[in-house]
């Protein structure tokens, strides 16, 4: 199984996916990284996972569907099987979610569809999670449509809200679960225990 992960920032969960398969608990390479932001810590840490890696953005490229046909091309150089949205701010275009159609994936820190939709994402979240007085949170993975955060949710795992939480100490805890639960479910759907397409 080829997976190609879209990431914006940091990359941790790309980290996790990349060191899932390297460790054989996913069945599955990454075999391209590719980011909006050329500045990423996603792409470096491609790059030092000798995965090729690629910037692309409507910016650099001209316009969406200059975007959607160069992100074509290199999925399908790659022969990608599956994409993962692992943090990347951007929504794919609708030529790119009918090529890939229900072989798309993103990760979203809360258990939607509470606390999901545009603007809803980092900080925000856990956040919008402490105001609301939750005793619990989590993480959703579910399939990426043209709508943010409404696919359907294949899979979500809880995660405790302490009374002394911060925003910041309560992302710690849901991002430090997210690394384990991508590799879970990730492997569930190379195991077919999860329908792909
Ligand atoms: C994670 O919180 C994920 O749920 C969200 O974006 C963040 C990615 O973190 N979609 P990182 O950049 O992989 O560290």
């Amino acid at each position: 199984m080829n997976i190609a992960v879209f990431a914006s920032h940091g990359g941790s969960d790309l980290q996790a996916i990349i060191d899932g398969c390297k460790s054989n608990k996913i069945n599955a390479n990454v075999v391209c990284v590719i980011s909006n932001n050329g500045d990423s810590m996603a792409l470096q840490r491609a790059e030092k996972e000798s995965i090729p890696s690629y910037h692309l953005s409507a910016k650099k490229c001209g316009d969406e569907e200059l975007l959607a046909t160069e992100l074509l091309k290199v999925l399908s150089n790659h022969s990608v099987d599956m994409i993962f949205l692992a943090g990347y701010m951007r929504m794919l275009h609708v030529s790119v979610l009918k090529e890939y159609n229900n072989r798309i994936f993103n990760i979203h820190p809360a258990l939607l569809p509470k606390f999901g939709g545009k603007g809803m994402f980092g900080m925000n979240v856990h956040n919008a999670v402490i105001a609301a007085g939750e005793k619990e949170t989590g993480v959703t993975i579910h399939r990426v449509s043209a709508e943010y955060d409404s696919g359907e949710i294949v899979a979500q795992t809880s995660v405790p809200v302490e009374e002394s939480d911060t925003a910041e100490i309560l992302a710690a805890r849901v991002l430090e679960r997210e690394h384990t639960f991508l590799v879970e479910v990730i492997s569930d759907i190379c195991e077919n225990k999860i329908k792909l397409g």
